[in-house]
């Protein structure tokens, strides 16, 4: 494998991941969008010795609701850094039996279930509207390494899941995720969309590390608490931490 070094590589940061540990911050961008601000400045550093930039999806004290967040703006200014692969980190709840709290997983598909967000960069008329090819929403290239990764660590981890992206902010009715696991879902979350689409628009490759902090509403006897949630992530981002840093030495890599 051949280090390509035009090839630039981000973490986009969600829930418990508002900045990064042993991160050596080199350079801070707040960059003029035409879609408006980004949800935190874009950070340059090294990570694992590899050059990266970072950027906290829900801003910096985590203020901004996943419908709230300025998906263009951000991926937007990461185009406009040169960044051509992102790996996302984002907490979901579990649906499938196997996917208990603390498990991370890897998506290789999603459903989409938003329904008031900015999906695409062509907002008004124009004359190359973007009908991308959408067939594998994750790249696959990036989500092996990042499964490699893992195996490298001896880190359990599911290797395939089918993200259903909900509008949120509020979790959903039992009757829901009933709903979301027969169409097939075996994860919930707020964030993946349009953040991937609108990866794809601009040709970047995207993948998702996402780790699961509850089970989905009625697939356990509790209800879910936002206790529940933040001690999962407090615990399970450390794991999801140690599989970005086993994975960045191997991104910008040509095979
Ligand atoms: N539903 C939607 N999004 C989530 C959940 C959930 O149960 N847990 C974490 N993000």
């Amino acid at each position: 494998m051949k280090l390509d070094k035009d090839i630039q590589v981000a973490v986009i940061g969600g829930s418990g991941l508002t900045a990064l540990d042993s991160f050596l911050q080199l350079d801070s961008h707040e960059l003029e969008t035409p879609y408006g601000a980004t949800s935190a400045p874009v950070i340059e550093g090294i990570l694992a010795d590899r050059p990266i930039f970072f950027i906290a999806r829900h801003g910096v004290n985590h203020t901004l609701a996943p419908h709230k967040i300025n998906y263009r703006a951000n991926l937007w200014a990461l185009n406009q850094l040169g960044v051509r692969q992102i790996v996302s980190t984002n907490a979901v709840g579990g649906i499938r039996k196997d996917l208990q709290a603390q498990s991370i997983v890897i998506p290789d598909q999603l459903i989409d279930y938003t329904f008031k967000r900015e999906h695409s960069f062509c907002a008004d008329e124009s004359d190359n509207i973007p009908h991308v090819d959408f067939t594998f929403p994750f790249c696959n290239t990036l989500r092996r390494r990042i499964i490699n990764a893992a195996n490298s660590l001896d880190m359990d981890i599911a290797d395939t899941g089918v993200y259903g992206c909900t509008e949120g902010p509020r979790l959903e009715t039992a009757a829901e995720i009933l709903r979301l696991e027969k169409d097939g879902c075996d994860l919930v979350g707020m964030t993946c969309m349009p953040e991937a689409v609108l990866a794809r628009e601009l040709d970047i490759s995207y993948a998702s590390v996402c780790l699961v902090v509850n089970r989905a509403a009625g697939k356990s006897e509790q209800l879910i608490s936002m206790k529940e949630i933040e001690t999962c992530l407090d615990e399970g981002m450390k794991k999801v931490f140690e599989l970005l840093q086993a994975v960045v030495p191997s991104l910008a890599h040509l095979d």
